[in-house]
């Protein structure tokens, strides 16, 4: 069992937590995820490292409440427990060789690529940092950007917050006036992902996507997180998340990104309902 020793919340639908897992702590670098079960009979999901404190034994997760197991998350409180936390499983991103970077992060991936900043940032990197999200309500993590990044440049889609647009704008007039990155890194939803590529690959930019396709056992055993790179099979737990952004087939995996979305939906039904039995 698993102690949640810090929770708070960030906006509407995003908390975080730290949780007490010494091993984990230990090892983890920025890149890679955990794999946690709520309770007995939950089911299994992965999510990032969002920070870790080996000291403390800690570490930091930030979830977006989108259905069943994360709400179960959710209803979670600090002092009680969590019954398994595997990790870290993945690669941890490469940092080797890379002098100046753009991480670009959307909504919830924010959370994903803030460790990645921090780690650039530690190793002396020149880190410029690009978050968008739907409004001001969602924005998230804004001062630990700006804390750990060079430039930062906040996007909204209505504009009640920061710059008004799509990230991608401007990741385009950073290249257009000639930014030099080595490289570039994409973190959100995949469209967002597959767009940041398209903008970056005309100038010529090597881009890195953090891929969360659907996961069970993160071990490569199962087959359910394979993705088409470069035209072969590829297991996002132990070959990614991180993939070369040039070579990933999108559509394939937003396609595979949908299959299970009328089972999710009635899971979330299910669990919202039952929560509302409960608080009667
Ligand atoms: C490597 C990796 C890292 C991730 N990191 C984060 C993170 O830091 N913060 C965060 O909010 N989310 C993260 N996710 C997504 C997170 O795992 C899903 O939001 C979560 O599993 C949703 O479960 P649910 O039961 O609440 O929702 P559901 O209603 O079951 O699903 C909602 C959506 O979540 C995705 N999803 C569901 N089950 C899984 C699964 N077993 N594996 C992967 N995706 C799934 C699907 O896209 C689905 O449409 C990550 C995913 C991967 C693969
Ligand atoms: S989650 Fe099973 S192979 Fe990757």
């Amino acid at each position: 069992m698993f102690k949640i020793v810090n929770k708070q919340k960030l906006n509407s639908t995003v908390t975080m937590m730290d949780i007490h897992a010494p091993l984990v702590a230990k090892k983890a670098e920025a890149g890679q995820f955990i794999i946690l079960r709520v309770d007995a009979d939950g089911e299994r999901i992965p999510l990032t490292v969002a920070g870790f404190d080996r000291n403390a034994g800690t570490v930091k997760i930030i979830f977006q409440i989108v259905g069943a197991t994360t709400m179960r998350l959710n209803e979670k409180h600090e002092g009680e427990f969590i019954e398994d936390f595997v990790g870290p499983l993945g690669c941890a991103t490469h940092t080797e060789g890379i002098k100046k970077v753009c991480i670009v992060g959307g909504g919830v991936g924010c959370a994903i690529a803030l460790p990645v900043a921090q780690k650039f940032h530690s190793i002396g990197c020149e880190v410029h940092s690009i978050i968008g999200f739907r409004n001001k309500e969602l924005v998230i993590l804004k001062d630990e950007f700006s804390a750990c990044s060079d430039k930062l440049t906040v996007m909204t889609d209505d504009g009640s917050y920061g710059a008004k647009g799509l990230v991608t704008e401007p990741l385009k007039e950073a290249l257009d006036a000639g930014e030099n990155y080595d490289e570039v890194i994409a973190i959100g939803p995949l469209v967002m992902m597959k767009f940041v590529v398209a903008t970056a690959k005309p100038f010529d930019v090597p881009t890195t996507v953090s891929m969360n396709p659907i996961m069970i056992d993160g071990t490569g055993m199962c087959g359910g997180c394979r993705l088409t790179v470069g035209g072969k099979t590829k297991f996002a737990c132990v070959d990614g998340p991180d993939f070369n952004g040039f070579e990933v087939d999108f559509d394939e995996a937003a396609a595979r990104a949908n299959a299970y979305a009328d089972f999710e939906r009635r899971e979330r039904e299910e669990c919202c309902n039952l929560f509302k039995k409960e608080l009667k």
